[in-house]
């Protein structure tokens, strides 16, 4: 054999490293908390093993398990006490958000991202307020232009209680611009968005929608959130959010999306965060539980490829026990 080229001679355990090209860190990771207004004890998340549901008095206890495995940063979701049409616990001073955001800055040094949409909190379950006539008419849903006020007022009140960031999730057009006015307006200058920029409505949500209890009483997503087929459509939606003021661009979800987390790193400058969702998350824990693949591996490597697609930033429910391995 004369082959001059031999990629094998790099893949001994002592150069392995060397070559490396990604590399994953507990750092690179933001691990979602889930804060239900409903109950006073955690409550498991059957579809997602080992997340619960936390009352506001565990918030704090919740955030300090995720920083022991070195993870440094929260997605905090809200389960509200009541839902009404348009969402109004959303923005309320003494909302669940609002309440666990100002005790986690108070009390932890952890980075507190914040959700920002309408769904947990309408009694529809759709993100935002309707249009007249949405429960019957399939062809209409959510009012865009209603809501952004709606939105703009709940990123202002998370960041009032102490969010280090805001990420606007509804879809909704010209969100990021208004958030960014409402902020700017109310002297949080420094509050960063990052925006949900090319989120797909997608079926690997669904475990997420049983822990917060976001699904649509009626119809689906598909008015506000993007069609599956769509990749150039990803970026040019990537570019309005750029040009509104976000700061961090995600795509979400990641795994069947790698495609779009690699156009949008190609595209853009600014930090590509990728949101490895619910689905993705039961899965690997579904066929590891049947013993048909490893979860540890599995997960690992899921999260190692999102990075080497192109992602700096990953929220991931795999966090905690990645972070751990690491
Ligand atoms: C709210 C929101 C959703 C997710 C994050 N924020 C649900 C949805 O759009 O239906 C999904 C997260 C996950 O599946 O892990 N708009």
């Amino acid at each position: 054999m004369n082959l001059t080229d031999r990629p094998r001679r790099l893949r001994t355990d002592g150069v392995r490293p060397l070559v490396s090209e990604t590399s994953l860190n507990a750092t690179d990771l933001m691990a979602p908390v889930f804060v239900d207004a409903t109950t006073d004890e955690r409550v498991p998340i059957e579809s997602m093993p080992g997340h619960e549901r936390v009352p506001v008095d565990e918030a704090v206890a919740r955030v300090e398990e995720v920083r022991e495995t070195g993870v440094r940063a929260v997605m905090l979701f809200g389960i509200p006490e009541s839902k009404d049409p348009e969402g109004t616990r959303a923005w309320a001073e003494d909302g669940v958000v609002q309440e666990a955001t100002r005790r986690i800055s108070r009390e932890t040094d952890v980075y507190v991202a914040t959700d920002v949409c309408l769904c947990e909190y309408t009694d529809h379950g759709h993100c935002g307020v309707l249009e007249p006539g949405a429960h019957e008419d399939a062809h209409l849903t959510v009012d865009n232009d209603a809501t952004l006020d709606l939105i703009a007022r709940t990123a202002r009140s998370h960041a009032a209680a102490g969010a280090d960031m805001v990420a606007p999730s509804g879809m909704m057009d010209g969100m990021v611009g208004v958030i960014r006015g409402e902020l700017d307006a109310s002297s949080h200058e420094d509050v960063a968005i990052m925006s949900y920029a090319a989120k797909y409505e997608s079926a690997f949500y669904g475990p997420f929608r049983d822990a917060a209890d976001g699904a649509p009483a009626f119809g689906d997503r598909r008015h506000y959130q993007m069609d599956p087929a769509n990749a150039r459509e990803a970026v040019r939606e990537v570019r309005l959010d750029v040009e509104q003021g976000a700061d961090v661009l995600m795509v979400k979800p990641a795994l069947a999306y790698l495609d779009v987390v690699h156009r949008v790193r190609e595209e853009f400058d600014h930090p590509v965060a990728a949101y490895n969702v619910s689905g993705e998350y039961a899965m690997l824990h579904a066929a590891a539980e049947k013993g048909w693949l490893s979860l540890e591996e599995t997960a690992l490597e899921s999260l190692l490829s999102i990075k080497r697609a192109g992602a700096d930033l990953l929220l991931t429910y795999f966090a905690e026990d990645v972070a751990d391995h690491l």
